[in-house]
């Protein structure tokens, strides 16, 4: 494996999502029974709904399948319309194959949170690691709910969510003050975990976050930046949320290349 740290820039959001799609297809045609890390917001959506498209065409089999989502709000309950249970549901789950049963997503109502997320720490290393992990970037750099100051070797946890998170998400809720404070994921260190990362960027808005987390140091208070430090990611932007990295031509350069290696060994 020759290419590490692969950023992929594509034209746009819908060419971004194929391109994801296609990443995420590979893994499950070569590994039917593969562990999916599952991320929510708009970033994922045209990625589900690409994947929905390949499973209904009849050529992407999810049954054997497994997955787990990076986090949950705490405190609300999974019916509530905007709880990330119900998100994977509507737009991912309901539409495909997977058993209900190998769907794991944290519990924001459990009574012992601490357990809880041990437990969920063991049920991904029982079901023998996340095999491609897919990730969106917040605009203060997070990944998962891990806001600047998470601790890089972080599992599990309840965080505080920060009050520019809080203002992004509240499009969701309706207002501000129905969005919840704090929330359970996934960790730095549990997200490095995973065999292959994917982050997908997508608009100008993320354009800052995405060059912190690329081209700058790596550091808790862009949790993004521990990508550099993981043996095989791919981060996928669309051309806005790319535009404020230095390196561009280079990384264009180097898809290029990649392509004509892999063409070449027919990989
Ligand atoms: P978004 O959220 O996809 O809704 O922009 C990304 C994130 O906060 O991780």
């Amino acid at each position: 494996m020759f290419f590490k740290l692969r950023v992929i820039i594509e034209k746009d959001y819908s060419a971004m999502s194929r391109k994801a799609a296609e990443i995420i297809a590979k893994e499950i045609r070569s590994k039917p029974q593969a562990v999916l890390g599952l991320a929510t917001g708009s970033t994922p959506l045209g990625v589900y709904q690409e994947l929905i498209r390949m499973h209904e065409t009849g050529n992407l089999d999810f049954s054997a399948v497994r997955t787990f989502n990076l986090d949950e709000y705490y405190r609300l309950r999974p019916d509530h319309p905007e709880s990330y249970h119900s998100f994977m549901f509507k737009n991912l789950f309901e539409k495909i194959n997977v058993k209900p049963e190998n769907v794991s997503i944290p519990d924001g109502m459990a009574t012992d949170i601490g357990s809880f997320c041990e437990s969920y720490e063991e049920r991904i290393k029982e079901a023998g690691g996340i095999d491609i992990q897919l990730l969106g970037i917040g605009r203060d750099g997070h990944i998962g709910f891990n806001e600047p100051g998470s601790s890089l070797g972080s599992r599990t946890r309840l965080k505080t969510l920060t009050e520019e998170t809080i203002r992004d998400n509240a499009r969701f809720f309706g207002k501000e003050s129905d969005v919840p404070h704090f929330a359970v994921t996934m960790g730095v260190g549990t997200i490095l975990g995973a065999k292959k990362l994917l982050m997908l960027a997508s608009g100008g808005g993320k354009a800052r976050a995405v060059r912190d987390a690329i081209e700058g140091p790596v550091s808790a208070q862009v949790t993004a930046s521990v990508l550099q430090l993981h043996p095989n990611v791919f981060v996928i932007l669309d051309e806005e949320a790319a535009s404020m990295l230095s390196r561009s031509d280079y990384y264009i350069y180097v898809e290029k290349m990649a392509e004509k290696f892999e063409a070449e060994a027919g990989t």
